[in-house]
């Protein structure tokens, strides 16, 4: 028997819903990449708690099935996997097949899956960068492009990505990568502007995820204001898009950053990130 979310989470889930209650009470399917952990999964809960069914994307098989049964079993909704690695052309078609289905619709597309590597371009694995610019840009656009058709055929849909306040500086290629993320999302919303399909940029800050040590990123040094949970980005992601907005930076901290980030001469950001080690966000 499916457990029921206390009323407040469903308060909240309402109030972040990206589309609010379907024409005619039909369901909603949400697609996730990356969704058995950190930001994903937090993305998985609160749209479960919304009453949407979801596709969940990630690489690992065994993950993905015990994750899905456990969201069928807490919130009593229909859960399909599509393991695929992203960093895969032949998987990604698999997946951005599943976005675009006419037959079986995904109304909500959250681009999530994503890492980080810890050194920079002249000391890192040409075959890693590869990767992950597949992981962080080719993917972003081969899943979007025909979720983002088939939602303007239907006149209703939401896409979000995952993005990164580092994108705002120049911090390497995976700060690059986030750059392109943040204004592909902008584009989309300027061409799906009166269409009823919403394009989103989520960036966040330091969020407490796997993130850090699957790239053996060190952190021990930030202090904890820094920080903020999965929960947080998923909520002001979801908020965000609900309202429309083409870029979301989830906590006035970060966003009191991006407003000195954007006032701020380029050569001094670049002096500035000259004088970090290489890290990533
Ligand atoms: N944590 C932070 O501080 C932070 C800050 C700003 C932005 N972000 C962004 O947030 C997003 C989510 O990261 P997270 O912090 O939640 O990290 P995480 O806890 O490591 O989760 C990453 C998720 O992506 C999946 N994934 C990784 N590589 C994949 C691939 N090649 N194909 C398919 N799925 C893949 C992982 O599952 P499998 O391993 O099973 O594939 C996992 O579900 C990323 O785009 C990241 O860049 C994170």
């Amino acid at each position: 028997m499916p457990k029921t979310p206390p009323a407040s989470h469903r308060r909240v889930a309402a109030q972040t819903d990206p589309l609010g209650a379907p024409p005619g009470g039909g369901r909603r399917t949400a697609l996730v990449t990356g969704a058995t952990s950190g930001i994903g999964a937090a993305f998985v809960e609160q749209l479960a708690v919304a009453g949407h069914d979801l596709v969940l994307v990630a690489r690992d098989a065994p993950r993905l099935e015990a994750a899905a049964a456990r969201l069928r079993a807490d919130y009593g909704v229909g859960v399909e996997v599509l393991p695929a690695d992203l960093s895969d052309p032949e998987a990604t078609q698999r997946v951005a097949e599943r976005a675009g289905s006419r037959s079986d619709p995904v109304d909500v597309l959250v681009n999530n899956a994503g890492f980080g590597l810890a050194s920079g371009l002249l000391d890192s694995d040409p075959a890693e960068e590869d990767r992950m610019l597949d992981v962080l840009v080719r993917a972003v656009l081969v899943v979007t492009k025909p979720a983002a058709e088939a939602m303007r055929e239907r006149g209703r849909g939401a896409i979000i990505t995952v993005s990164s306040v580092a994108g705002f500086v120049p911090l390497g290629t995976y700060s690059s990568a986030k750059a392109w993320a943040t204004t592909f999302m902008e584009s989309l919303a300027v061409e799906l502007a009166g269409t009823g399909v919403s394009a989103t940029a989520v960036c966040p800050g330091y969020v407490r995820t796997e993130f850090h040590a699957r790239a053996s990123i060190a952190t021990a040094h930030q202090p904890w204001p820094v920080w903020m949970t999965p929960t947080l980005v998923a909520r002001q992601g979801l908020r965000g898009a609900a309202r429309g907005r083409a870029v979301v930076v989830p906590s006035v901290l970060y966003r009191s950053l991006v407003a000195v980030v954007g006032v701020t001469p380029r050569r001094l950001l670049a002096r500035a990130a000259a004088a970090r080690r290489p890290e990533r966000r």
